[in-house]
């Protein structure tokens, strides 16, 4: 066995008695292993939370929880990992009910060293088998996924982005995920979490940042005490507090502020944060994803975004493909939708007309998957047989991309009111040369109120 390949494996050793903790603890050093040491079942647990371990040796007579319960509760939270128990001489019955339960040996006291190692080097074999066998999986899996946690597209760009997910599910690296709105960024967070085996018990907590003002959105993640602020009447938990254990998902993360930039940098530089109104260190123990579909770059460029914390969160980066770059992923998504609303209107419509897929292909999409599902719904609704046929359509002609061609049809009323404030709001933010706080002033709202309107007219930064 190489010493070196032991060091990809952690082990628990879980024994009151201190001697004979220390003493595997020493044995197993030596191998080249990561070894913990835990003198309770509970402790152990709480160890087995903050990182994987793949090996656990623990005594059957613990202080409170048993070696017994441990060995339980270890086979029902953590499948892969391997337990041995040790048990005392005469209390061989207990043994065989912890083999009854999974573990994977018993060795009885007093403890035999090369029996021990031997047992090891059997698990880290059956460990390295479990692992080149998922991998190859994942090498034939990766020839072409059709989908992946929900996701549909089998496009090279969208296989770039299961394999990121693949990579990344378990490991604890802040994730920045960009794209234009529409594109599947909280898809793609969701995916990580639920990708992630530890995490994906825990909760998964999503927070539109560009939606809340700023002392909200601060006391959401943060939480706050009693008094902190008007209407703060009681102490509340923040949401990086509820996500203990799980992942944070911050959308829109340009709108955080500047002092709200230093908090969250903090948080993830020292993993502390503190309550509104309260002086006290909370330690944060959640995977952070934030996402936004502004340049970031370009924001630090400008001074609106803290140039640390930007490379803080740009560990890991994913980049959401705008639809129109992968045309053909449209057919597997639009009967994707077609299906769902189909189904969820009690619907028979099965299938789109070759004239409909063609104009679909041929559009730009500027709201990407979200612009594609609100048009296939809209379409189901008003599909009168089973074939989307072009009269189906509502406002068709949007998706004949301008050629200058267009006639003049009728405009509805909302068109008439909404197109010249999407036009207005366009022109004061190329005023103001696409800064949102100058703009948000000129227009007289404040700034999630011009930020819901780019959002609802698809106004993307032209600045980009
Ligand atoms: N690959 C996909 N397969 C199926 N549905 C998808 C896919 N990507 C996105 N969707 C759907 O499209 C809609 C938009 O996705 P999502 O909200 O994740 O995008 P977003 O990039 O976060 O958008 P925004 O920036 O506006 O918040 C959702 O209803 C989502 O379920
Ligand atoms: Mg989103």
């Amino acid at each position: 066995m190489d010493k070196r390949d032991n060091q990809n494996y952690s082990m628990l050793i879980v024994d009151d008695e201190p001697l004979i903790r220390e003493s595997l603890f020493e044995i197993f050093k030596i191998e080249g292993f990561r070894v913990q040491m835990a003198s309770t079942a509970e402790e152990a647990l709480i160890l087995m939370e903050k990182n994987p371990v793949h090996i656990v040796i623990t005594d059957l007579k613990l202080p409170n929880m048993s070696g017994l319960e441990l060995l339980q509760q270890v086979k029902k939270d953590y499948e892969q990992a391997e337990v041995i128990v040790i048990t005392g001489y005469g209390s061989i019955e207990t043994a065989v009910e912890a083999m009854k339960i999974g573990a994977f040996e018993y060795i009885t006291k007093p403890i035999n060293d090369s029996e021990i190692k031997l047992i090891i080097a059997n698990i880290v074999q059956k460990i390295r088998l479990i692992e080149e066998n998922t991998a190859l999986k994942g090498l034939i899996a990766k020839d072409r996924r059709q989908s992946f946690a929900g996701m549909i597209g089998s496009s090279e760009r969208m296989q770039s982005v299961y394999n990121i997910i693949d990579s990344v599910a378990s490991t604890n690296a802040t994730i920045l995920i960009t794209g234009e709105s529409g594109t599947g960024k909280g898809m793609v967070a969701k995916a990580v979490h639920q990708s992630d085996e530890r995490r994906r018990k825990r909760p998964f907590v999503e927070i539109s940042c560009g939606a809340l003002s700023e002392t909200l959105l601060e006391s959401e993640l943060f939480g706050h005490v009693k008094g902190a602020f008007t209407g703060a009447i009681k102490d509340k938990e923040g949401r990086f507090e509820y996500a203990k254990g799980g992942t944070i998902f911050l959308d829109e993360i340009d709108a955080f502020s500047p002092s709200l930039q230093v908090k969250l940098l903090k948080v993830l530089q020292d993993g502390l944060f503190e309550r509104v109104g309260e002086n006290v260190s909370r330690k944060a123990d959640a995977r952070i994803i934030v996402a936004t579909n502004q340049q970031l770059t370009k924001l630090v460029d400008e001074g609106e975004f803290r140039e640390d914390l930007y490379y803080r969160i740009n560990v890991i980066a994913i980049q959401m493909p705008p639809l129109r770059d992968r045309r053909d992923d449209i057919k597997p998504l639009a009967d994707h939708f077609l299906e769902m609303f189909s189904r969820a209107n009690n619907k028979t419509v099965k299938e789109m007309s070759d004239e409909v897929l063609a104009l679909f292909k041929s559009y730009s999409w500027p709201g990407n998957i979200r612009e594609l599902e609100n048009a296939i719904e809209g379409a189901v609704i008003m599909a009168k047989g089973d074939v989307i046929q072009l009269s189906d359509i509502p406002n068709s002609t949007k998706f004949e991309e301008e050629d200058g061609s267009k006639s003049a049809e009728i405009k509805s009323l909302k068109q008439v009111t909404e197109q010249p404030e999407r036009d207005h709001i366009i022109s004061v933010l190329n005023d103001c040369n696409w800064n949102r706080n100058k703009a948000a002033a000129a227009l007289g709202v404040n700034r999630t109120t011009l930020y819901n309107k780019m959002k609802k007219y698809n106004i993307l930064d032209a600045k980009k």
